[in-house]
Formats: C-alpha cells, sequence, structure tokens
C-alpha cells in the first residue's frame, strides 16, 4: 500500500482559533477522513519573522516550517481578505517558501471577509503559489459575511459553502495522489 499523502494547513491569522483556523481545522479533518496524514503550522507558538528581519535567516521556527512544507505533498492557504488581498501574516509565510519546497505539489485555497464574497485574496494567493511552483487546484472557497458564517457548534451555516469545503477536501487529496513522485 503507497505512503498515505500529507496535507499541511497554513492560516493567515496567528491564532488557530480564528474563522481561518476553524476552517482549517474543517478541512484537514476532511482530508484525513479520505486518507491523508495532516499537519497545521501554528504561527501563534511558533511565529515566523518577517522575511530579511534581523537574524531571520538563522530562525529556528523558519526552518521548522521549511521542513514541515518540504515534507508535504499539498497544502491548504486559509486567509482572511485585508484591505483587497491576503495578510501578512499568509503572504509572509509564502515569501518563506520557495520551489524546492513545494515544486509540483498541490494548493487549495480559501479566503474568508467580513463583508461581502470577493475572489481577490484567492486570485492573489493563486499568483503566490504558482511563483513557488504549485499547482492550485480549481476548487476554491471564499466565505463572506465571517461573523455570521458559523453556528453555535462551529460549523458552516450555508450548505452550498460547506460542499465547496467537500469539493475542495476531496480534490486536494485525489489530485496530490495523482502528482505525487
Ligand atoms: C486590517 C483588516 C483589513 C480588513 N479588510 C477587509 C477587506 O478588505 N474586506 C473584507 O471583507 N473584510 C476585511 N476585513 C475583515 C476580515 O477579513 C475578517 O475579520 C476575517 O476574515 C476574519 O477571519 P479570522 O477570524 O480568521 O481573523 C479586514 C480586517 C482587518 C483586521
Amino acid at each position: 500500500m503507497s505512503k498515505p499523502i500529507r496535507v499541511m494547513g497554513i492560516c493567515g491569522t496567528y491564532d488557530l482559533q480564528s474563522a481561518n483556523g476553524r476552517i482549517l481545522e474543517i478541512i484537514l479533518d476532511q482530508c484525513r477522513e479520505l486518507g491523508a496524514e495532516v499537519t497545521i503550522w501554528d504561527h501563534g507558538a511558533n511565529p515566523l519573522p518577517l522575511v530579511g528581519a534581523q537574524g531571520s535567516w538563522e530562525d529556528e521556527n523558519v526552518s521548522q516550517f521549511q521542513t514541515m512544507a518540504t515534507d508535504s505533498d499539498a497544502y491548504i492557504l486559509s486567509s482572511p481578505e485585508y484591505h483587497g488581498t491576503m495578510s501578512g501574516v499568509m503572504k509572509n509565510s509564502l515569501d518563506w517558501l520557495y520551489s524546492k519546497h513545494t515544486s509540483g505539489k498541490v494548493f487549495g485555497l480559501v479566503s474568508t471577509l467580513g463583508g461581502q464574497s470577493s475572489n481577490n485574496t484567492l486570485n492573489h494567493m493563486r499568483i503566490a503559489a504558482r511563483w513557488i511552483h504549485g499547482w492550485v487546484i480549481p476548487e476554491q472557497v471564499a466565505v463572506a459575511n465571517i461573523k455570521k458564517a458559523f453556528d453555535e457548534n462551529g460549523e458552516i451555516n450555508d450548505e452550498a459553502v460547506r460542499n465547496r469545503i467537500s469539493a475542495l477536501s476531496k480534490s486536494i487529496v485525489e489530485n496530490s495522489k495523482k502528482l505525487r513522485r
């Protein structure tokens, strides 16, 4: 039997109790049910310095982040939209990744918005993932009006959004298996 694929979640907020942290948890649980091994980078516990800050090139968290990425077959990027684009936390995370870590691997994209739905953050993350030679799956999810998006159990209210999330999880696992070297 072949080794399970490994999926890594990267959150665009420091706090995994955030909306993006919860959405990553939902997706990673679904990937696990589909047979994947899953990991998540915890920016709150292990913050990454800004690229180029003093000491950043030798930072232990950066080294562990890059190792986790190298050991993964696929990535889920989940970012809040800030001023029409991905958060600084997400952009800085991607700036620490190079094609030697991510080339030929699968990316799935999620964005959350305080306001109405938009594809800006998804499109911007798609461009960055392409720059590090990732294969971004066409399934993607923007979760609008984020304060009203969850019920009291932390589940997504809107069935259409739930279906899009399930389709994304399935596509991540299936396409990672196809592309794995
Ligand atoms: C600095 C900042 C900028 C924001 N800009 C936008 C925006 O351009 N469009 C929007 O719909 N929401 C915007 N928001 C709301 C966030 O997208 C929202 O709080 C986030 O998606 C919630 O996710 P989280 O719980 O993971 O932080 C902004 C919030 C902050 C703090």
